[in-house]
């Protein structure tokens, strides 16, 4: 396996997401409210499934994965809610009770989505994504940014 594979460099990005939520999560346990871990976690994600649904699904459905492509916008879509809801849940300096299982909430929808996506979405982009696609994928993942309204194809409000 490459490094640069978009396989490598996505899959190094679900355990940053994992991570950060992990560090904000056993900050609450001792009673600190970590923000720029969950900002940090809220952003990447959101990023992430930025890149995949902007330039790397559309090549995928293209070539014919329909259905799991659809599986993966759902579970997005759900991700994404669980997100809105940590935003209202989370404030300067307070934490509903409950943040800490929503937190876990959504490491186990990330668990879930990511188990499918490292093993059949992720090696079906390496293999049908250009090499100028590829390059444009690492290049977004090491300094892009995204459109600061963007939000994925089912979000709750989309
Ligand atoms: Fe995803
Ligand atoms: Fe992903």
């Amino acid at each position: 396996m490459h490094e640069t594979n978009v396989s490598a460099l996505m899959e190094r990005e679900h355990h940053e997401i994992d991570q950060a939520i992990e560090h904000f999560v056993a900050g609450l346990s001792e009673g600190k409210l970590r923000h720029k871990d969950l900002a940090r976690a809220g952003d990447l994600l959101k990023r992430h499934i930025y890149v995949e649904e902007e330039l790397i699904f559309p090549t995928l459905r293209a070539k014919g994965m329909l259905a799991p492509v659809l599986v993966m916008l759902r579970e997005h879509g759900e991700i994404w809610r669980t997100l809105d809801a940590l935003d209202l849940e989370v404030g300067p300096g307070t934490a509903a009770e409950w943040v800490p299982d929503r937190c876990h909430q959504l490491l186990r929808q990330l668990e879930t989505h990511n188990g499918k996506e490292e093993p059949i979405i992720y090696p079906q982009a390496d293999a049908l994504l250009t090499d100028e696609q590829t390059a444009t994928v690492r290049e977004f993942l090491h300094s892009g940014t995204m459109p600061l309204d963007w939000v994925c194809a089912q979000a709750p409000n989309g």
